[in-house]
């Protein structure tokens, strides 16, 4: 399985995939980190860890993701040899270009139980909904904004006396776990096909 990212923070979750390679949990390797922010440490830690790291120039959209820089990042995975993208934490919406060019071979991460807490801050929102428990979702990536088929699913209770960033920190120990957990379950579906 060859790893495309794309991220535009602080990379904890490619991180958790690298870790997870690195002790022998996943048969993966990451070919090449994509951001659409040059400052992000996400591309600072693929460099120290001598993984092609490059930024996508989104033309001067501030959250639009423009069709351009879509097809830049497409040749940019594509020369890599990518055969799955990992989102991770990137936060602008990808459409038919990079779409049609990975169908049903890019994942997102996000911090609900989808369908619950769609978009922007999501343990922001469960905590303002005083929902007893959240979670985090890994999912394959359509059109929409965090919908598409949910592959796997892991539950965080949130607990009396949590602040935003007291549960967004136990969300994120979940989703360090379940995102390297959900590459294998895909790898796994996939195999079949592959050698079919
Ligand atoms: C994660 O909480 C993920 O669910 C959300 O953005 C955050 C990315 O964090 N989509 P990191 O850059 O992987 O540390």
């Amino acid at each position: 399985m060859v790893i495309g990212i794309l991220g535009s923070g602080a990379g904890s979750n490619m991180q958790a995939i690298l870790d997870s390679i690195d002790a022998g949990h996943l048969d993966a390797r990451i070919a090449v980190v994509l951001s659409d922010n040059p400052r992000a440490l996400i591309l600072e830690r693929a460099r120290a860890r001598g993984i092609p790291a490059v930024c996508i120039d989104c033309r001067g959209f501030r959250t639009k993701f423009p069709e351009q820089a879509q097809l830049d990042a497409v040749a940019a995975l594509q020369d890599a040899g990518v055969d799955l993208v990992c989102l991770a934490g990137f936060m602008r919406i990808v459409g038919p270009p990079l779409l049609q060019a990975f169908p049903g071979r890019i994942l997102n991460i996000h911090p609900s139980l989808l369908p619950a807490f769609p978009g922007l801050e999501a343990w922001k929102q469960a905590l303002d909904a005083g929902v007893p428990e959240t979670g985090c979702t890994v999912h394959l990536v359509d059109e929409g904004m965090d919908t598409g088929p949910i592959l796997l699913q892991q539950r965080v209770p949130v607990l009396a006396g949590d602040t935003a960033e007291s549960l967004h920190a136990r969300i994120q120990q979940a989703e360090h776990l379940l995102y390297p957990a959900a590459i294998r379950q895909l790898a796994t579906d996939l195999a079949p096909r592959a050698s079919a």
